[in-house]
């Protein structure tokens, strides 16, 4: 029979691994607990329109990679629907924004969400089908101070803090600005008409991209077009005096906050809904899929979807990939051991074993539970991979209360009294 594996692009995540993962996200949590934002958690798939409206039609995003299928009625009354796995969580956030009224409060929403999103792309390192994203947004009417250069600053800042936290060094922060949509309108004409003569040296994208949406040209990564992009009108040449002083106030606060960044021309994006503030922190390990989170400003998604005027900035990490960073950082990874593996000698133990370990257990110890069948030397070899210590119980132990303990690191071997064998076993350290 053939053995069906995991689906292409997806992974099982196992022990050790899973403790990084976990560490990261208690982490961001405890991060985003302190700027003051709450969790949000929005399902995995949605209406179809939802993403073709907030993200764009003509992104890579929306026009190859989705998970989208016709979801048949199942009554009469029911209409069948379009529907699509997530590819990304912020139009997920402004569509529950609308749909909660979230902004009649009048105060900023911060929100934030640790998940799963889903786009078919060519699996490789640092790519998956499959990933998990660990974001925030900071959204709200105009009124509330949603669209202030100071929110930019306040995310950037945030985000250097929760990479530190997580030990996560030698990352650079790029930034740029595609200023408002008229702005970026503007920018995609003046960027069509200079591509008009050099076009037909470019690769194949590059001149359909020309045609259709002529900024995703300063994506294109292939070597021999490089010194043609780089003779193409710049987005700050296109920005009107309100996004150049946006942007300028970005920097200062950032310049105050000891915030360090490049400034990037080139960073445009991959989705349509950004405006102004756009950016990406990225980390040389990671090879060619070097984004560990990307973010910016979509002061007009709201609208596009249906809501009131409702500007935002956030961000995605992508969590994969933070962790591959850490992995590549943290020399070995770590198998957390358990403070004992308890041994019985002989099936008749076991019962007596399991309350020992119960005990111990509920004194907060980390126990593994051997098995009384085991021979003696086959109980030392597992718990010499598993466990920091051994605790052999016997019939002479279990009468006395007297048990035999070997600690690992040590070598030592001891008797110790079963009152005292939490307190023994935790270690001088804690
Ligand atoms: P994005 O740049 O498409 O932005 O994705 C953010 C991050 O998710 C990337 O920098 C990368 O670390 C990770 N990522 C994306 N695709 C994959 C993949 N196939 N495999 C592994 N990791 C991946 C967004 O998604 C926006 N919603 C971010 C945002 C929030 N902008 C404003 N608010």
């Amino acid at each position: 029979m053939t053995i069906i594996k995991a689906v292409r692009g997806t992974r099982d995540l196992l022990p050790p691994e899973t403790a990084l993962w976990n560490r990261i996200e208690a982490t961001a949590r405890s991060v985003f607990a302190r700027y003051n934002f709450g969790e949000i958690r929005t399902p995995v798939f949605e209406d179809t329109g939802l993403f073709a409206r907030g993200v764009g039609e003509e992104t890579d995003i929306i026009s190859k990679e989705m998970y989208t299928w016709e979801d048949r009625a199942r009554a009469q009354s029911e209409k069948t629907q379009s529907l699509t796995l997530r590819p990304e969580n912020t139009a997920g956030v402004v569509r529950a924004y609308i749909e909660h009224g979230l902004g009649e409060s009048g105060l900023l929403q911060k929100l934030y969400y640790i998940g799963p999103q889903f786009r078919r792309e060519r699996p490789q390192k640092g790519r998956y089908r499959q990933f998990s994203q660990i974001g925030a947004e900071v959204i709200g009417p105009p009124s509330a101070g949603s669209e202030s250069p100071l929110r930019d600053a306040e995310v950037l800042e945030m985000l250097a803090t929760l990479l530190d936290e997580l030990g996560i060094t030698g990352w650079t922060l790029e930034l740029n600005s595609v200023g408002s949509a008229a702005d970026r309108a503007r920018y995609n004409e003046v960027l069509r008409a200079a591509l008009v003569p050099v076009a037909g040296q470019m690769c194949a994208d590059c001149q359909r991209r020309a045609v259709t949406n002529p900024l995703r040209v300063l994506d294109c990564k292939v070597a021999s077009d490089q010194p043609i992009i780089e003779t193409l009108p710049k987005i700050v040449d296109s920005l009107d005096d309100a996004s150049k002083a946006h942007f300028a106030q970005v920097l200062a606060a950032l310049d105050a906050a000891q915030v360090p960044y490049t400034r990037n021309d080139r960073l445009v994006r991959g989705l349509d809904y950004y405006t102004r503030t756009t950016f990406e922190f990225t980390h040389g390990g990671l090879g060619a899929q070097n984004a560990l989170l990307g973010g910016g400003r979509y002061d007009g998604l709201s609208d596009a979807i249906g809501g009131p005027r409702a500007p935002g900035i956030g961000f995605a990490m992508g969590e994969d990939r933070l962790v591959l960073t850490l992995q590549a950082l943290e020399t070995a990874a770590q198998t957390i051991k358990a403070d004992a593996f308890i041994a019985p000698i002989g099936e008749g133990l076991n019962p007596a074993a399991l309350a020992l370990a119960h005990e111990l257990r509920r004194a907060g110890l980390r126990i593994e539970l051997g098995e009384g069948s085991f021979r003696l030397k086959k109980s030392f070899e597992a718990a010499d991979k598993t466990a920091r210590a051994i605790v052999i119980l016997g019939e002479d132990e279990l009468e006395s209360g007297i048990l035999t303990v070997k600690n690992f690191s040590t070598g030592m071997q001891t008797k110790v009294p079963r009152a005292e064998l939490a307190v023994v076993l935790k270690g001088p350290s804690e």
